[in-house]
């Protein structure tokens, strides 16, 4: 769709089929014009300028926490379901929606067991994970990319991590996706919160099992660290280790399946870059920050306004929801030179696609190094790798870009 002026912004629909397969095209107008747009279909702002979405995030008169509010409105009465709260009281306690400064010390605390060294040790087994799964695909014939490799690759590193059985890994699959929709704004989904209650209520019983048993007999892993993670006297309570452990699972696992997805459909759509990364003529550590530049998984954050206050020329009110569109933002030429061209040796470190200020992503780390595996190793065990002649299916979140399915012909 075109904007002109004579046929303005109020047909914007950030969800429409267009918006979900480029919205980087969609809303490139709109952030030229109006970066910081009243969107009354979902009565929210959408802000899509870089400037913008990096001054919104911020801003400390925009708040993470839009579960307590959600809390606090809908869910107070004596008609709540009580596993629908439940649920929602699981979500509030997740680091990414905390406030200052609860949110400081549960990130100091979370961030004792998701170190740096933690996190590199890993890189013999994801490299031989990722060769194992690629192993087993055919040298000929159509695959489909996310089932095979872009989503077990974070899913077993995080249930190995974790001190899962990978036996469990399936019922986890299932348990997150049925999370997936509100936590990733599936803005128009009704069974959202059914959803939510089955996938928490599952997780939460799991990893109440789990904490006991590493409480007992700690291991070398992730839950073992956490619990015996301390600042001072302060540790992590039971409900904070159940939050936290939900909140790895998902953040994990959905996040890295679909930037390992994304970055082979972007590469496999040019294939002058995809000749240097397969030929080693780039950095990959430049490679990946703009493969996430590019059209990074991580779409949108959600900000709510504590107070009214003007904000880019427009007077926000209290309560008010924000939509920050990270990969929106990230294609700004303001920001970046010709920024719709995929260039791996760009090195655009400013790119905000694992977000910006006190909430920046705590598993960067773990992401970079399985897609920095996952993605050389996709592309170089399949010379001749194509899209399959299939329409592509984005999910309908206004929170993640991720595929549902990617379909390549290995040979
Ligand atoms: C390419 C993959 C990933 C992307 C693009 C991504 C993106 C993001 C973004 C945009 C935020 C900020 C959210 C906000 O400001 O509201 C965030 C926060 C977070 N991410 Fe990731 N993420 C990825 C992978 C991971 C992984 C592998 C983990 C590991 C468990 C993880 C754990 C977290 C946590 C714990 C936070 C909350 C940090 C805080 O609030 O202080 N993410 N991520």
């Amino acid at each position: 769709m075109s904007i002109t002026e004579t046929e303005p912004f109020f047909k914007i629909n950030v969800m429409a089929p267009e918006a979900l397969s480029d919205p980087q095209a969609y809303l490139a107008e709109l952030r030229e014009y109006e970066p910081v747009f009243w969107d009354a279909r979902y009565r929210s702002w959408v802000v899509t300028s870089y400037r913008h979405a990096t001054a919104a995030l911020r801003d400390e008169r925009f708040s993470s926490d839009r579960i307590e509010p959600y809390i606090r409105k809908k869910l107070s009465g004596p008609d709540t379901d009580p596993l629908v709260l439940h649920a929602f009281e699981v979500l509030s306690g997740w680091l990414v929606f905390k406030e200052e400064p609860a949110h400081m010390r549960l990130r100091g605390l979370c961030s004792q067991a998701f170190t740096p060294p933690s996190i590199a040790q890993l890189r013999s087994r994801v490299e031989s994970l990722c060769a194992e799964l690629l192993a087993d695909i055919p040298d000929v014939g159509e695959f489909d990319l996310v089932q095979k490799v872009a989503t077990p690759v974070p899913s077993i590193i995080m249930a190995e991590m974790m001190g899962v059985p990978v036996e469990d890994r399936v019922n986890f699959e299932h348990w997150t996706a049925q999370v997936a929709p509100l936590v990733s704004t599936a803005l128009d989904d009704p069974t959202r919160h059914e959803g939510i209650t089955q996938g928490m209520g599952s997780l939460v019983t799991y990893f109440r099992g789990l904490i006991e048993h590493y409480r007992k007999a700690p291991e070398d892993n992730l839950i073992s660290a956490l619990i015996s993670a301390r600042d001072d006297d302060d540790i992590l309570s039971e409900a904070e280790l159940i939050a936290t452990c939900t909140l790895f699972l998902f953040g994990g696992h959905e996040t890295t399946a679909n930037f390992i997805a994304n970055s082979v459909l972007a590469l496999l759509r040019h294939p002058d870059q995809l000749a240097l990364l397969r030929d080693d003529k780039v950095d990959m550590k430049n490679a990946l920050e703009e493969l996430l530049r590019f059209d990074g998984p991580a779409k949108t954050v959600v900000r709510l306004a504590r107070e009214d206050f003007d904000f880019g020329g427009r007077q926000i009110k209290q309560g008010q929801r924000v939509f920050v569109m990270l990969s929106v933002a990230n294609r700004d030429p303001k920001a970046f030179e010709d920024p719709n061209d995929l260039r791996l040796d760009r090195g655009s470190v400013r790119h905000i696609g694992f977000g910006f200020g006190g909430h920046f992503c705590l598993g960067a780390p773990l992401a970079r190094l399985e897609a920095g595996i996952a993605i050389p190793q996709i592309v170089k065990r399949f010379p001749e790798l194509r899209l399959a002649p299939k329409a592509l299916k984005w999910r309908v979140l206004l929170g993640v870009r991720g595929l549902r399915e990617l379909y390549l012909i290995a040979g």
